[in-house]
């Protein structure tokens, strides 16, 4: 979404205090360039999402967990969407209607054959899937998917006419040994190849980063650590696809995301979402999750107001909703 009305006000608004020390910000090695253009031009619409991955057990629970998770839903609602087992897709779509985008949790890469087992995209797109996730860490150690047959499920769904979700993540070993960008450019590089600009501009991919080591561990990891890798992936899809492109996927942060994490992760200007799974499986949880809280608290509602407005460009993004709200 580039140059909106949206996001040329927010520019109006606030974008004359962002024109210096943006280079202050964190940790992050960013060039002013690169911030200003991602705070003051873009604005991705948040997108929440849940894996439920080899649960609930039966259909009963999948429809009563369902039904518990649309009451959150609002028209204030990000995107929402829920990755479920096949057998349950087309009952859970029934429970939600249009207010959640139910998707596939992966795809077979091959179209039709003697492939026992599989699911293809034309099968998933044909009951109404639109999104489905691929290189989930699980399938990646579990099921031993390479990279390769990673980009070639992409390629399956891209030709389809679907939406992909690339998920990315280096192991422990590789984050302590300071290779998580290395890992996520090979991840990213090898998982898109062959995937277009205009598929890209037309938002049928999105990233989530999910570092294996906290999945599932209750280890999330602290805003500030995705805040830096989710930047590197986007300074990799620039170099890859252009910084205006770049600037326009949605990378989401997964990992152990709960309702105590879900509001600093979604502060930091480059975390436009999040892939969660134990907490997905609680209507409450998940609720509190799609309905997080991007308020910028008195201590930044006092910086973007200062002289230093230029050190917080995540909260300037956050206020994009604010701005909106005037109008
Ligand atoms: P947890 O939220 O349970 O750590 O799982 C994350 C995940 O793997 C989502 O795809």
């Amino acid at each position: 979404m580039k140059l909106s009305l949206y996001s040329t006000v927010l520019s109006i608004v606030v974008g004359s205090t962002l024109a210096f020390a943006p280079s202050s910000f964190s940790t992050i090695s960013s060039s002013p360039q690169h911030r200003n253009v991602q705070t003051e031009i873009y604005e991705r619409k948040p997108f929440i999402t849940g894996n439920w991955k080899l649960n609930p057990s039966t259909k009963g629970e999948a429809i009563q967990l369902a039904t518990e998770i649309v009451k959150s839903i609002t028209p204030d609602s990000p995107d929402v969407a829920l990755f479920v087992p096949f057998p349950f897709i087309e009952t859970v779509q029934t429970v939600v209607g249009d207010k959640i985008t139910i998707g596939a949790e992966m795809v077979t890469p091959e179209m039709n054959g003697a492939f026992t087992g599989g699911t293809s995209a034309p099968m998933l797109k044909s009951i109404g899937v639109q999104w489905v996730l691929a290189g989930h860490s699980e399938r990646r150690t579990i099921n031993q998917e390479s990279d390769e047959y990673i980009n070639a499920q992409c390629l399956a769904l891209i030709e389809t006419d679907l939406s992909v979700i690339l998920c990315i993540g280096e192991t422990l070993n590789e984050f302590e040994n300071d290779l998580a960008g290395a890992i996520c450019a090979v991840q990213l590089k090898k998982g898109l190849q062959g995937i277009s600009k205009e598929v890209i501009q037309a938002g049928r991919v999105a990233i989530a980063y999910e570092p294996v080591w906290a999945i599932g561990t209750g280890k999330v990891a602290t805003p500030e650590i995705a805040q830096d890798v989710h930047f590197k992936c986007r300074e990799i899809l620039a170099d890859m696809y252009g910084q205006d492109i770049a600037d326009e996927i949605r990378i989401l942060y997964g990992g152990s995301v709960s309702p105590d994490s879900v509001d600093g992760l979604l502060m930091k200007p480059d975390i436009d979402g999040a892939l969660v799974g134990g907490a997905s499986l609680s209507g409450e949880s998940f609720g509190r999750i799609i309905n997080f809280q991007p308020e910028v608290s008195q201590e930044q509602d006092a910086v973007v107001g200062g002289d230093e407005a230029g050190k917080k460009p995540g909260v300037v993004k956050r206020l994009a909703k604010k701005v909106k709200s005037l109008f």
